[in-house]
């Protein structure tokens, strides 16, 4: 699902947002050690930006039996924003698919594209199953293979990055969205390779979470705020202001705070007393950190 798959919704996004969909390289299936991406046929599907639709073909990639992202559409609206911020010198913690590294090093804006990625066998599947040798600018492209979370990261990206800073550096590490050790994991990164401009994946929906716990409307001063807060300098202008909120509204049943579960009425008659059985009678909502 793609740019040139849907160019209707492509427009519709330029057009509200300032930034669209973005094309991917053509997949094959591949095993690797511990990895493999499959192919899955057309499904019932939710985007991102888009609720319930017709997914097409899609490729998924499996760490064993657990997926960690797909071709479909919710990766590529997830994706698009950070796509649009990639310009000069990019840095990106986690290949997966190279589905970002092979949009960022299409955007002529683009002129180097650092990958950092932990798993070796990642690295080794994914040229064969991207087509990496057709790719028109993979000149631009350097995989590195280490952690980005490891305090030496700055020092192991040196010489890949010419000694320079980030214009854009993008964390995308986590297989599910909204992930609370996002935000504090990405402000580490950011306080370790000090990038001009930088983002999270999913960092729409716990930018939303933030404010819907504290009934703030989702807007820019908040996502100033919120950028600070979490110390990630997020390229925002008025378009992704409008896309936070709107992924925010696609996206209420995930992000909403939960209310505190009530305790079933027949506890009181039936020995409510035990510390245990209150346990679990008003969970406390999700913390308030970023
Ligand atoms: C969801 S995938 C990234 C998808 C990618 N944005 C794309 O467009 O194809 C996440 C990747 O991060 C890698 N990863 C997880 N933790 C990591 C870490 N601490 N350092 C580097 N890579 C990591 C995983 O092995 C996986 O390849």
């Amino acid at each position: 699902m793609s740019k040139k798959d849907k160019p209707g919704r492509h427009q519709r996004m330029l057009a509200a947002y300032g930034f669209g969909l973005f094309s991917l390289p053509r997949y094959r299936e591949i095993r690797g050690e511990g990895w493999q991406i499959r192919h899955h046929l057309p499904s019932m599907s939710e985007g991102y930006l888009t609720p319930s639709f017709v997914e097409g073909n899609r490729f998924v990639l499996y760490q064993g039996r657990r997926p960690w992202m797909s071709t479909g559409l919710f990766e590529v609206e997830s994706h698009a924003f950070h796509v649009h911020a990639a310009h000069g010198l990019v840095v990106v913690a986690g290949l997966g698919m190279g589905m970002y590294a092979f949009a960022a090093c299409a955007k002529p804006q683009v002129e180097r594209v650092v990958v950092v990625e932990r798993d070796a066998a990642v690295i080794a599947m994914f040229s064969a199953a991207a087509g990496l040798e057709t790719w028109p600018d993979r000149h631009k492209l350097i995989i590195v293979q280490a952690d980005a979370l490891d305090a030496a990261l700055a020092e192991r990206l040196t010489e890949p990055c010419q000694g320079r800073a980030a214009d854009y550096f993008y964390a995308d590490i986590w297989p599910l969205t909204p992930d609370a050790t996002a935000p504090p994991q990405a402000g580490a990164m950011v306080r370790a390779l000090a990038p001009k401009a930088a983002g999270w994946w999913g960092q729409e929906l716990n930018f939303g979470q933030w404010c819907l716990e504290r009934r703030r409307p989702i807007d820019g001063a908040a996502l100033a705020d919120y950028a600070a807060l979490c110390g990630v300098p997020i390229p925002a202008d008025a378009g992704y202001a409008a896309f936070c909120r709107d992924v925010a509204a696609v996206n209420h049943a995930l992000i909403a705070p939960r209310p505190p579960r009530r305790r079933p009425w027949w506890r009181r008659f039936f020995g409510a007393g035990s510390e245990n059985l209150n346990s679990g009678a008003a969970a406390p909502p999700d913390g308030p950190a970023p």
